[in-house]
């Protein structure tokens, strides 16, 4: 069974009612986890050779909310190669915006540049069609955390 943390970007606190959702799933399957909003480099680099989720939704332009985009700045600029690091990632938007989940397919971008092993697809949420994340993204945190 994996350790995990789930690192939570929001401004309006969906990402967080999904990680909220997704931590009993998870914990119900036998793992060990956490949930981090406004997280530090420290909580991440606890699990360095273990798991994370990120779960973030993205505002302005592509960007990230305040809630972490601290965090992002630190492990991009902070760490380099993370091979040991396994991760999934919820990325909540909206696609009537330019950018769609821009904030969650940077992060990917990132943990995939620093050799991060990503399990599975990144989730992309689309509030325009699911007004109500957690009906798409609990099925999926299910099956992610079978493949752990
Ligand atoms: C001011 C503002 C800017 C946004 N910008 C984007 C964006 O660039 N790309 C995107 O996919 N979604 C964008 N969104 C949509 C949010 O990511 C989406 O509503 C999400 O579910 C909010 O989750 P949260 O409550 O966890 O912040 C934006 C929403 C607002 C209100």
């Amino acid at each position: 069974m994996a350790k995990i943390g789930i690192f939570v970007g929001t401004v309006y606190g969906n990402a967080l009612l999904v990680a909220e959702e997704a931590q009993p799933i998870l914990q119900a399957q036998g793992h060990e986890v956490a949930v981090f909003d406004d997280a530090t480099l420290a909580q991440w680099q606890n699990y360095s050779s273990d798991v994370v989720l990120v779960i973030t939704s993205t505002t302005g332009q592509g960007d990230f909310p305040d809630s972490i985009a601290g965090l992002y700045r630190e492990v991009k600029d902070k760490l380099g190669y993370q091979p040991e690091l396994r991760y999934g990632v919820i990325a909540l938007g909206d696609s009537s915006y330019d950018h769609f989940c821009g904030a969650g397919k940077t992060f990917d971008a990132l943990l995939q540049e620093q050799s991060a092993k990503r399990v599975g697809d990144v989730l992309l949420v689309d509030a325009v069609e699911d007004p109500e994340p957690e009906s798409v993204t609990s099925p999926w945190v299910e099956a992610w955390g079978k493949e752990l």
